[in-house]
């Protein structure tokens, strides 16, 4: 496995496998990787010949007040684990590579896509995630790319940019990848106090059986309502709790697939999750 820092090595690379005929993957990552990181390295593996991940802390799509200056990183350990995993390439650019002008072009996603669940709590969060994947799109140049379901809305987001932008890469996901007491895998669980680590299932759990009433076609309103009351009951401090189409996030479609999104804060996390609704 390679670690490389420099765009016209990395281009390089990359150009060396594509001209031999090889399928070139890339998972995108800000680093402190946990088994959903590498589950989404193992599943690319079926598309591809070569898999690159970045690693890169992206400064523009974290807010004033944020956790940036500590979001966790561990670098030793994810090259560690890349290797384990198989990867052939990290692409570790830093942030002049990444944001080489002072004053930046940055790509503003459609407002009905960005302007709506975490885009409400943290504005500007997925301007700052489309303008840095498609500048690693655009440094990397892969075939294919992966992103997981746990960020259903990010999702959305790049899949909408590919098409929009004409990019040629497809897009895979990989549905979200859970501890055993159903916790959605994310970096910020760490900020969970042992107490507040028993009760972040909670989240899952009351997704699931809102979930379940809809399919038995008991009335959205009051269900959601029960919902939100036992998030608070345990301790939570919901954000949003919506149910929505799960092709553009607009109302959910009778026969079309439908997706119930979550974020509530538990101490200092803030936790998001979904699951697919069937009705
Ligand atoms: O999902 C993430 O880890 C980040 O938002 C991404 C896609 C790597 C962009 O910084």
């Amino acid at each position: 496995m390679r670690s490389v820092n420099q765009l016209d090595r990395l281009r390089l690379a990359v150009a060396e496998w594509q001209a031999k005929g090889d399928r070139v993957g890339l998972v995108p990552t800000m680093g402190n990787l946990h088994a959903g990181h590498l589950g989404l390295v193992r599943a690319i593996r079926k598309h591809c010949d070569r898999v690159v991940v970045s690693i890169f802390v992206n400064p523009t799509q974290f807010g004033p007040g944020e956790d940036f200056q500590t979001y966790p990183r561990t670098l030793e350990a994810d090259l560690e684990g890349l290797k384990q995993e198989g990867c052939d390439l990290v692409w570790l650019p830093d942030v002049d590579t990444m944001y080489p002008l002072a004053e930046s072009f940055l790509v503003q996603p459609p407002e009905h896509l960005s302007n709506t669940l975490c885009g409400l709590d943290r504005p500007g969060h997925f301007t700052g995630v489309a303008s840095v994947v498609l500048r690693l799109f655009n440094q990397v140049r892969p075939d294919v790319a992966i992103f997981g379901e746990k960020d259903f809305q990010q999702l959305l987001i790049i899949r909408q940019m590919v098409r929009d932008l004409a990019l040629p890469i497809e897009i895979q996901a990989l549905p979200t990848v859970r501890e055993s007491d159903g916790l959605a895998m994310s970096s910020r669980n760490q900020y969970l106090t042992a107490a507040e680590r028993a009760t972040a299932p909670v989240l899952h759990q009351t997704l699931t059986e809102l979930a379940e009433k809809l399919a038995a076609e008991q009335p959205w309103e009051n269900s959601r309502q029960s919902a939100w009351d036992q998030l608070e009951a345990a301790g939570f401090r919901p954000q949003y709790l919506e149910w929505l189409s799960a092709e553009d996030l607009g109302l959910p479609q009778p026969g079309r697939p439908q997706r119930l999104l979550v974020a509530a804060r538990l101490g200092k996390a803030r936790l998001i999750d979904n699951v697919g609704v069937v009705c």
